[in-house]
């Protein structure tokens, strides 16, 4: 074997007349009856290389045996590509080099696939094969992208004077809100490590150890349900800082943000990002990261129809619920589009999809009949409805109305192409409530985690909601109390979330005493932080962004998979390894562990 001398992809002007060695794969290999050209790839790119039978028939006849994907070493001399023949697809395309040497290093069986870029292969297939599949251009391009990525990421903590330190595996569960993945301790039966869904006690804890400023790029491990933009395990830029407010976190981060994107594409994103406030996501796009690339926001109707006579909008005034909706304007849909429509939201648990097509300026729907003259007049002013209009309504709790107008904005968004794709919307929402009730489970969470300070001028409603005795009353109190968290959104992703923390442990259980963390159990989960809080604990504050989110999003990619380079599938399982698997009857002796069918 001859050694690497140049990287195919490398091949330049300054090569010309000069000798290098090449290291790669046979992309391809065209015999044109004396000539063979032979296109060699690796990381970096390809290049073609040439050998004529005439000049060098002991090369040509090994050159002419090679196939896809065998693995070769060249010597040869680079040249300019005749006039005429140059490609100017390449990088490499004015070149190539002709061969003196060829070395055949290994040869390969035929692929289950070509590696080239229009593929319409499974989920399944590309995963069982990753280490093909990561040889196509795209992919080894997002993955070289990431591998950027984490070197400004890197570069810009270091010169903001952050520490990067690195936090237990084998832990005890964090709270963010998702299940935990454990492992069975052999040292201990009947006992278990859980896998951290994020580092956020640790980097805490670092914090009242006066490490000031840390950061990490840390696998988080969660197991929830999976979706493009979700893996059980994913990548956090975690960090945290001291003696900080929002302010700080916030303005770190969007240079942290405007770095990566000024660097890895030339983009220049405007800082400070735009803040919104929680409330207005909701109330304008049902979402608490919208995507503000398209209009279709909700319009909200409730008052218009306080006197309804129709039967579902009335009930869900009933229950002290809302009235709104969404007019997809010019859509013009036919009853068949309506349908699948209604069938999406069913989906998601709607009762049902009112809605009015405006036809000559007029309304026509089913459900026109039980509206009075007044209200159809009001609704065309509210809705600015047209010809050619269709309006969808929502009549639920509210929670219900956002969630499904939301989604249904969404989806026809992205089924009618209404969404703007040139460029990148990046913003914060704030002002979000500490917490919020949840109906399933009748008591109070956080909306963020339960480290997430109030803030300092709405602790007093916080104390007044501890002693109220009146649910709704305290409902009422607890709602107003707002967070000093915030969230960063791009393009509709969610891909970064933070706050400032609770640094005083009277505090942090006045919040579990609220959210009916019993002290005993409180102490059972979190009592190493409660116990640091007690210590000379700084205020301190930070944030996490989703690191997959953030590139599938420079990239322009839908799913996170495709900037990981062995992800899961969506049912959780790893094609090319195979995991999770059974496990050996005798390891699970030694985990104390017994399976039961
Ligand atoms: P949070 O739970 O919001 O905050 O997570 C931070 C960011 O991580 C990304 N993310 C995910 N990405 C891929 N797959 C997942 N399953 C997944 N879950 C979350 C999101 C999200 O914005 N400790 C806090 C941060 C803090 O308060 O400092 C935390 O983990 O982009
Ligand atoms: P019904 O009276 O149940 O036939 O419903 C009349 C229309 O209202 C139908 O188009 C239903 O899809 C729709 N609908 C039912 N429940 C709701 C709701 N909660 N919000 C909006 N539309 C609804």
């Amino acid at each position: 074997m001859f050694k690497r001398t140049r990287y195919c992809g490398h091949v330049s002007e300054k090569d010309l007349g000069k000798e290098v060695v090449l290291n790669g794969w046979v992309h391809r290999v065209r015999n044109h009856g004396g000539v063979i050209f032979i296109d060699l790839r690796d990381r970096e790119g390809l290049i073609q290389c040439v050998v004529e039978e005439k000049e060098n028939p002991r090369v040509f006849e090994l050159a002419d045996t090679l196939r896809s994907e065998y693995v070769v070493a060249v010597r040869g001399t680079v040249r300019r590509r005749p006039p005429g023949t140059e490609n100017p697809k390449l990088k490499t395309g004015d070149y190539e080099l002709v061969i003196k040497e060829l070395s055949l290093l290994n040869t390969s069986e035929t692929l289950p696939f070509p590696i080239e870029e229009e593929t319409h292969l499974s989920e399944e297939t590309k995963l069982r094969y990753r280490y093909l599949d990561l040889r196509r251009e795209s992919m080894k391009e997002n993955l070289l992208f990431r591998h950027k990525a984490y070197q400004t990421v890197r570069k810009v903590f270091l010169e903001h004077g952050f520490v990067e330190v690195e936090t237990p595996f084998l832990t005890k569960s964090t709270p963010e809100g998702a299940r935990d993945f454990l492992v069975p301790s052999r040292l201990h039966p009947g006992k278990f490590y859980a896998l951290p869904q994020s580092p956020q006690l640790f980097k805490q804890i670092l914090m009242v150890a006066g490490f000031d400023r840390y950061f990490q790029i840390v696998k988080c491990l969660r197991d929830e349900d999976l979706r493009a933009d979700r893996q059980p395990e994913f990548t956090q830029v975690d960090f945290e800082m001291s003696f900080v407010d929002e302010e700080d976190v916030m303005s770190f981060s969007e240079e942290l943000i405007a770095t990566l994107f000024k660097e890895l594409m030339g983009v220049e994103l405007k800082t400070p990002f735009e803040r919104i406030p929680y409330s207005e996501a909701l109330e304008r796009y049902g979402s608490d990261k919208p995507d503000r690339r398209f209009g279709l926001e909700l319009i909200e109707l409730t008052d218009l129809f306080k006197n309804t006579e129709f039967m579902v909008f009335r009930r869900a005034l009933e229950i002290g619920g809302v009235i709104k909706a969404i007019n997809f304007k010019g859509s013009d849909l036919s009853r068949k589009e309506i349908d699948e429509l209604t069938q999406f939201v069913q989906g998601l648990g709607a009762k049902g999809l009112a809605w009015i097509k405006v036809e000559d300026g007029r309304l026509t729907s089913p459900i026109v009949k039980f509206f009075s003259e007044e209200e159809k007049k009001r609704l065309l002013e509210l809705t600015q409805a047209q010809t050619g209009d269709v309006i969808f309504f929502s009549a639920d709790r509210r929670d219900a109305v956002y969630r499904i107008l939301g989604n249904l904005r969404l989806y026809i968004g992205k089924r009618y192409n209404l969404i703007d794709n040139s460029g990148f919307d990046v913003f914060w929402v704030v002002d979000f409530p500490l917490m919020e009730w949840e109906e399933e489970e009748k008591r109070f969470v956080s909306l963020h985690h339960p480290f997430t300070s109030p803030r300092e001028e709405d602790i007093p409603l916080l104390r007044r909601a501890v002693e109220e005795g009146a649910l709704e009353e305290k409902k009422r109190l607890v709602h107003s109390v707002r967070a000093r968290a915030y969230d960063l959104v791009i393009n509709g992703y969610e891909v970064g979330g933070g706050s400032i923390r609770i640094h005083k442990r009277e505090l942090q259980e006045l919040v579990f005493k609220l959210l009916e963390i019993p002290q005993v159990e409180a102490e059972e989960r979190f009592g190493f932080l409660l116990n640091a809080l007690r210590y000379g604990a700084p205020p301190h504050g930070g944030l996490a962004f989703g690191f997959d989110r953030l590139i599938a999003i420079m990239r322009g990619l839908d799913s996170i998979r495709d900037v990981i380079a062995f992800p899961k599938t969506q049912k959780g399982i790893c094609p090319l390894t195979g995991a999770p698997d059974y496990a050996d009857p005798k390891q699970l002796k030694d985990v104390h562990i017994k399976v039961v069918e």
